[in-house]
């Protein structure tokens, strides 16, 4: 059958023409702005298209002009359907590349014959050689001119976003900021309290004051770092982390993590392993705090997604001018297209549904903040971060491997050069 490609965006009239080609045996798809007219003809290669001028995004003209450039579509009959009978209308029809014109409204009892001609090389003319090349001119100009205002506008609507962005990690800066100073005041006078040795109970009785306060306490922690992790994200995304420079020595840092993160949770049967390469790893420049954190949110995430009587490996080794670290598990692993996404804000692999925070419990979700930090931090010491996996299984256990690279050297010598 034959097809017809209708572009139009008026309903009423969408539905009249596609009822009258119907009815006339024809074959009908249709599209209702510029992108998706393209898009329709690539899909569905009509054997003609009836084309409505006015049309967002693209229009009409401009729509026609695009298809004449696509392979299989340029000798494709486009025949202008408008409203748009204006002196010239026809004509600049025409030169964008339209084989003929119908006004509207059409002629219903001719239509079906009027398309028939089209269909077997009706050609409309433009007029004289000059006229036409007067009209393409024209239609050039017309393109530019629109050319510029879309540009005009997309700058402007990204100067938009920026600034609402901007005013967005502004506040959520502000707001960390406000909500950290209280729950250090909290944490404070909590440890206060825990060291008093008033406070009735042992720590390890379930239900006694001083168990409370204890859990208290881990609460509060946890709400802090929470915070920490996005205020470290609005940070990284307004390009305002701050780094000390000062030597890391890659041994304790890690030894420092896992430390912490023993004293965090429940109590996980995994083996940690420490390789050879972590104690003879080169001291490095750069922020020793945030690499604690930068490798600790690593680490903790490959203590979460391996389950009990797994194991954590965690090696280093130098290559050249930087020094490779990888924490490599026996975990849930990573399908292979979300390997980059990860690294992504908010991203969480689990169903939201099933969330359940924690730092170190098997699969104990948190906010999807913990890469993102790390990737910002390990970036901001001109280094690298990825992942590496066979797949997700929770059953078989492929286990992920996550690499980090730090420049041995300054790290920050080429940013600063190049003036931040
Ligand atoms: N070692 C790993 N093995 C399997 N999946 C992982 C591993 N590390 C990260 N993922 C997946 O990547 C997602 C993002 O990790 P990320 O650390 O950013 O967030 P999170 O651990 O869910 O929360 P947060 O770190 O903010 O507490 C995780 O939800 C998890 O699905
Ligand atoms: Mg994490």
């Amino acid at each position: 059958m034959t097809k017809i490609l209708y572009v139009e965006d008026d309903l009423a009239s969408q539905r009249l023409v596609q009822r009258i080609l119907t009815a006339e045996g024809f074959e009908v798809a249709l599209a209702d702005n510029g992108l998706g007219a393209i898009e329709a003809a690539r899909r569905e290669k009509p054997d003609l298209i009836l084309m409505d001028i006015n049309i967002s995004g693209l229009d009409g003209y401009e729509v026609t002009t695009r298809l004449r450039t696509l392979e299989g579509l340029r000798e494709v009959p486009i025949i202008a359907v408008t409203a748009a009978t204006l002196r010239g209308d026809r004509e600049r029809a025409l030169v964008a590349g339209c084989n003929g014109y119908i006004p509207k409204p059409i002629d219903v009892d001719r239509f079906g014959d009027q398309i028939r001609a089209y269909m077997v090389g009706l050609e409309d003319e433009v007029g004289t050689p000059e006229e036409k090349a007067e009209y393409l001119l024209e239609y050039n100009q017309r393109l530019v001119n629109r050319l510029e205002e879309k540009i005009r506008e997309l700058e402007n609507a990204n100067a938009e976003l920026q600034r609402v962005e901007k005013m967005k990690s502004d506040f959520v800066i502000l707001a960390g900021h406000e909500l950290r100073t209280p729950l250090t005041v909290i944490y404070g006078y909590l440890q206060i309290l825990r060291s008093n040795p008033a406070i009735p109970g042992e720590e390890e009785t379930e239900g006694s004051p001083r168990h409370l306060l204890s859990k208290v306490s881990d609460a509060v922690k946890r709400l802090s770092e929470v915070i920490q992790d996005i205020l470290n994200v609005s940070l990284i995304d307004a390009n305002r982390l701050d780094l000390s420079h000062e030597p890391v020595f890659i041994h304790s840092v890690i030894q420092s993590v896992l430390h912490n993160l023993r004293s965090f949770g429940p109590q996980r049967n995994l083996t940690l392993e420490l390789g050879q390469g972590i104690k003879k790893a080169p001291v490095i420049e750069g922020d020793p705090r945030r690499l604690h954190q930068a490798i600790g949110n690593l680490i903790s995430n490959s203590i979460k997604y391996t389950p009990d009587n797994g194991k954590v490996t965690i090696d280093a080794e130098t290559l050249e001018d930087v020094v490779h670290i990888w924490i490599k598990d026996t975990g849930v692993g990573i399908p292979p297209q979300e390997l980059i996404h990860i690294f992504e804000r908010f991203y969480v692999l689990e169903d939201v549904a099933l969330h359940r925070s924690s730092k170190t419990a098997f699969k104990g979700g948190g906010l999807g903040l913990g890469l993102v930090v790390s990737k910002g931090i390990i970036e901001a010491h001109n280094g690298k971060v990825w992942a590496e996996s066979p797949g997700y299984d929770e059953e078989k256990f492929p286990g992920s491997t996550f690499h980090i690279l730090l420049p041995i050297g300054n790290p920050f010598a080429t940013t600063e050069e190049g003036g931040k």
